[in-house]
């Protein structure tokens, strides 16, 4: 970090230290920041005139956004990782040290991104001011990239605002905006961006006894190290053990115990409570040498730099510039529909007019997407004003009024070829030259949509997942005839919606479809071999998916998994056949949540219960067996690891690293794997052909590997 602005005005007192990394437009921690920050410290410490400090930033909307994760993978060795990590330690503990060892307070201003060791930095500080911008988030995300906060974050943080908030932030890697900050006390005050300075420097002043009028009394006190402290510890031993059990709990339970670093951050806030923040803080070095150096670490941090370099890239490299989307049109306002519409008006603030049949319909999407403003605007993420502009911006209509200046047109309706292709036809009559027409599908292929095109080289897939505004994937399909200039304005649109884009060759099912229906299929395939629902389920949960494949069946919609199901074995044949159980299931009116009705039971408010036995008898199968977990979770992820690489080998996938991105943020691909790329490189790829091999063996041919494979195993090459 090259500190380039230090002022400092005599007059005062108040030193004015601003982070300013040069050439980046994010302020980041490199291995600069410790010689640039110990001249600074250097200075306060021994100029006598400078009585307190300002640390704030010279990017406006960045503060600082934790660690450069390129300077995390330099650190290849455990120990060299954790010697870095104590001299960080030192540093810190010198700028907390300013105030309590050499009376000079720092108050710390905070606009924009305050992540990781940014947030550590801003805790050694005697007071936080933060502005209320949209941009200003606090957070410690560090397990998010399978690392801890090693920057005193384990020890300061639970000091500061309390042990079961600090664990809330620290576990989940969720970031806070500025007025929940200044709930648990983590920001002391909130200020409007442009007089931040202004507000940070007269606390200083206040601090140091330099302002006489009485707005600041008792900033003094709040000031005292000390006060803070009394304020946040949880005192009780009892009531901490019973707080430290709950946390490890329902860490567990979402982990699985398959991500080490919140059960290490835990362990390390544990320590520096129970044997005090010198223990702590070597306990956060030690832990975060073994976690940087791990191999979960550095998947997920590969995950992590693939979807935010995929964020920022302006387009397709060559494919030109991007249409500007002023206007969008939603045919259907459905489950799908109406998310779209909802994060094209919030997110990327286009103006939206959504057509659906029937005036009911209409008014179906308008409340969806004004509930969500509602929320946002309690939440403080919106103002008042700015919530009833996005309502503005958004119309419905019965008819294709309203439609003829639209830029890009995505349709969500009903899953049948007939009906998008009449409506394709019709979007064409009423639009524009230069108006993408993008099909939401999740299986049909685009090519067929646009067969009857007069504008084929304005279509493609818009493929969203559900829920829209939760799920960061956006699958875009280009055929053989869609335009570049189509494909990169589409790009930039997801963008603009949040999404991290990838863009994928037309195909059935696409990518992530086609890879998740063998996925589905070898579910069914245990299941007819004897293994029970709970086993499955539980099997590949345990091997890292959010949810098991069957319940995820249920969720999906049985009907609608077995119409997909047909889509795919239509176009690739018996590789893709499933044992013969969708259809006797929705015979027996079983379509999985949405009405009541499938391998689990749910009750008349539609909570799930266990499994429902009688499924078994629905299926004409007979009793269970134990298949080994192993057995199954080789078996189901197997399955669609050997689809994906087909799908490299054809070129539906433009690379491993699009496959890897698509199958965990798309499909829930446990990410401390990396991706069935990155996976199949880490076990190595001649075993996973002979894994692959076995399966057929025992199977049949629906397992033999695709070509790539074996032709990468045979000349030693890795995907990624
Ligand atoms: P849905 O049944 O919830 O919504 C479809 C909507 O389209 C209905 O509200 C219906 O009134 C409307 N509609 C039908 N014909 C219309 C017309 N001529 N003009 C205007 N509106 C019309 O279905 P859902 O789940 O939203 O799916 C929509 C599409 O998205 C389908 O192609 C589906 O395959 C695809 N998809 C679904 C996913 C899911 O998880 N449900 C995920 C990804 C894609």
């Amino acid at each position: 970090m090259e500190l380039t602005h230090f002022s400092f005005d005599t007059d005062d007192g108040v030193a004015l230290v601003l982070l300013d990394r040069a050439g980046e437009s994010m302020n980041t921690i490199g291995p600069e920041i410790y010689e640039d920050l110990t001249a600074v410290i250097d200075r306060i410490e021994s100029d006598p005139s400078i009585k307190a400090v300002v640390l704030g930033s010279a990017k406006p909307g960045s503060f600082l956004a934790g660690a450069d994760i390129r300077f995390l993978e330099t650190l290849t060795d455990p120990a060299e990782a954790a010697a870095a990590i104590r001299v960080l330690h030192a540093l810190f503990a010198r700028i907390e040290a300013l105030h309590t060892v050499h009376g000079k307070p720092v108050v710390m201003a905070i606009d924009g991104a305050c992540l990781g060791g940014g947030l550590e930095l801003a805790l050694t500080g005697s007071m936080r001011i933060a502005t209320g911008s949209s941009k200003t988030q606090l957070g410690q995300p560090e397990v998010q990239l399978g690392v801890l906060p090693a920057g005193g974050g384990t020890q300061r943080l639970p000091r500061l605002v309390g042990i079961a908030a600090a664990l809330d932030m620290i576990l989940t890697g969720r970031s806070l905006r500025p007025y929940r900050a200044h709930k648990i006390g983590l920001v002391d005050e909130i200020v409007p961006h442009e007089v931040l300075y202004d507000v940070a420097r007269r606390r200083a002043l206040d601090a140091i006894g330099h302002l006489d009028d009485s707005e600041g009394s008792g900033v003094k006190e709040f000031l005292a190290p000390t006060h803070l402290q009394e304020l946040a510890l949880e005192q009780n031993p009892v009531g901490r053990r019973v707080l430290f059990r709950r946390a490890e709990e329902a860490m567990l339970a979402k982990t699985k115990g398959l991500y080490p670093a919140p059960k290490r951050a835990l362990e390390a806030v544990k320590i520096g409570i129970d044997d005090g923040p010198e223990a702590g803080y070597e306990a956060e070095a030690e832990f975060f040498g073994e976690l940087v150096t791990s191999p979960e670490s550095k998947a997920l941090r590969s995950i992590f730099f693939a979807s935010r370099m995929m964020k920022h890239a302006s387009g397709i490299a060559g494919f030109g510039e991007p249409k500007p989307v002023a206007k969008v049109g939603v045919l259907g306002g459905g489950l799908m529909g109406a998310g779209i519409t909802s994060v094209s008006v919030l997110r990327a603030g286009a103006t939206v007019r959504v057509k659906e049949v029937d005036e009911p319909g209409v008014q179906r999407v308008l409340a969806h997407v004004s509930k969500n403003v509602a929320s946002q605007v309690k939440r403080r993420r919106l103002r008042p004003f700015e919530g009833e502009q996005a309502m503005n911006k958004l119309t419905g209509t019965t008819d294709w009024s309203g439609f003829a200046n639209a830029d890009l047109v995505i349709e969500a309706v009903f899953e049948s070829l007939d009906l998008k292709q009449a409506l394709l036809a019709e979007v064409e009559a009423v639009t524009a030259e230069g108006t993408v027409f993008a099909s939401n599908t999740s299986s049909l292929p685009i090519s067929e949509i646009a067969a009857n095109a007069t504008r084929p080289e304005a279509v493609l897939g818009m493929h969203y997942f559900s829920p829209v505004e939760k799920m960061p994937l956006l699958e875009v399909i280009v055929t053989e005839d869609t335009a570049d200039w189509a494909t990169v304005t589409a790009v930039a649109f997801g963008k603009r919606q949040g999404k991290t884009v990838i863009v994928v060759k037309d195909g059935p099912g696409f990518y992530t479809t086609r890879i998740l229906v063998p996925y589905m299929n070898e579910a069914f395939h245990v299941l007819a071999d004897g293994a029970s629902v709970e086993d499955i389920d539980s099997a590949m949960t345990a091997w890292g998916f959010p949810v098991g494949p069957v319940l995820l069946s249920d969720e999906v919609g049985i009907d609608v998994g077995a119409h997909i199901s047909q889509v795919m074995l239509h176009a690739f044949g018996e590789r893709m056949a499933g044992p013969e159980m969708a259809a006797r299931l929705v015979d027996d009116d079983r379509m999985g949540r949405k009405n009541g009705r499938g391998f689990y039971r749910y009750d008349d408010k539609g909570k799930r219960g266990g499994v429902d036995e009688t499924v078994y008898q629905a299926l004409g199968i007979g009793p269970r067996r134990v298949i080994p977990e192993s057995e199954i979770q080789q078996r189901i992820s197997l399955a669609m690891v050997n689809e994906a690489a087909r799908c490299l080998e054809e070129g539906i996938l433009q690379s491993a690293l699009d496959g890897d991105i698509g199958a965990v943020m798309g499909l829930g691909f446990p990410p401390f794997r990396g991706g069935p790329f990155w996976w199949v490189d880490h076990v190595g790829i001649a075993e996973i052909v002979d894994r692959l091999d076995a399966l057929t063996e025992r199977h049949g041919m629906r397992f033999e590997p695709a070509e790539i494979l074996r032709t990468h195993a045979e000349s030693r090459q890795t995907f990624r």
